[in-house]
């Protein structure tokens, strides 16, 4: 089975077995069957961050379970629940015609609802944990269902317990976020706020700053649906304040963000542009023209090809500020 039309890098690797999946009872099934139940998982939402560096040897479990609605509130917060299954994009913009704000940041991100915790998704100055109540999850190991709220899931930059302790374990079935009452704009990410004055909209409202959002990502960042890519490929690196002081000396532009633990975060996407990568190809992978951090598929960009050049851009950043890139995707 090809998994091409599955992820958005469009790398052209094939499945033993494909399984559409719309409810848990598929699920159940699937463990009690003897030889189903011993072959290797993948688990897949949309496949916008994933790299497929080879065939998979087991049974890829696509996520295709649908469902969004309002299921409560309290003095602060509406609740929304969403099948894993549910298109991210989709889902944004049905809160935003409900009336709800609160995911207006991360319009347009690739990928499926169940996937969005995961890697803890973040775009324009909002992360998921902000705006994630709970979740429930298959064990596949014990048939057990989990439920999960925000501290179970150890939400970190781009990371949260389903990238360790629950990798390949736990199958996500629905999410429940808290959109908040008293809606206040978020304006921290200049790019959002620059775009919004261009517009001369001084007091946005939820869909203004999707509209916005939207304009600035299809500026920037690729349609995967016409070039292949995984969003960014590295995460931005953190750095100790004298190593960030250091670089600064010899880089008077480095751009660098303070956080809140002391430590300063580095914009990846900046160090790969002054390694000159930006534009650049290596076999059938390239360096995004608009976006160093956005690693593309050429054509027929093998898995391979791709991890080639995340490693020669790895080697060059490394080689130039002494910093370590560490991959995003997640590598199959
Ligand atoms: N920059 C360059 N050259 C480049 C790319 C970036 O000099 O080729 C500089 C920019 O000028 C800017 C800085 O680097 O000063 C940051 O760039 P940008 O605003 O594009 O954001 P980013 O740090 O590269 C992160 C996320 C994106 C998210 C944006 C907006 C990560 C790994 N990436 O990118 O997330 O959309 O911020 O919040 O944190 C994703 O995870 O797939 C993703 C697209």
């Amino acid at each position: 089975f090809s998994l091409r039309q599955h992820n958005t890098f469009g790398i052209d690797a094939k499945a033993h077995a494909y399984l559409p999946v719309t409810s848990v009872e598929t699920l159940h099934a699937l463990r009690s069957d003897v030889q189903t139940a011993a072959l290797p998982r993948l688990v897949l939402g949309g496949g916008s961050n994933l790299v497929l560096t080879q065939d998979f040897p087991g049974l890829v479990l696509h996520m295709r379970s649908r469902g969004r609605e309002i299921i409560g509130e309290d003095d602060d917060a509406i609740y929304v629940r969403a099948a894993a299954g549910e298109n991210w994009h989709g889902l944004v913009q049905w809160t935003l015609e409900q009336g709800l704000g609160g995911l207006e940041n991360l319009s347009l991100i690739p990928g499926s609802v169940g996937a969005s915790p995961i890697q803890n998704i973040g775009a324009y100055g909002v992360e998921l944990q902000e705006r994630f109540h709970a979740l429930t999850a298959i064990d596949m190991e014990s048939g057990e269902i989990l439920a999960l709220d925000r501290a179970a899931c150890a939400f970190a930059y781009r990371d949260s317990i389903f990238k360790h302790g629950l990798r390949d374990r736990a199958v996500v079935l629905d999410v429940t976020f808290a959109l908040p009452k008293r809606w206040q704009p978020n304006l921290r990410y200049a790019d959002v706020a620059q775009e919004l004055d261009a517009r001369k909209l001084s007091q946005p409202g939820a869909r203004d700053i999707s509209d916005a959002v939207i304009a600035i990502r299809t500026r920037k960042l690729p349609d995967p649906a016409a070039i292949g890519n995984a969003g960014s490929f590295f995460k931005n690196p953190l750095v100790s304040e004298q190593q960030r002081n250091a670089l600064l000396e010899q880089y008077p532009q480095l751009v660098n963000y303070a956080q809140p633990d002391g430590s300063y975060k580095l914009a990846a996407g900046w160090l790969i542009d002054q390694c000159g990568w930006k534009g650049k190809n290596l076999g059938a992978a390239g360096v995004y023209e608009k976006q160093a951090l956005v690693l593309v598929n050429r054509g027929a960009a093998t898995g391979q090809d791709v991890v080639r050049l995340a490693q020669a851009v790895q080697a060059d950043v490394m080689g130039k500020f002494g910093v370590a890139l560490e991959p995003e995707p997640i590598f199959v």
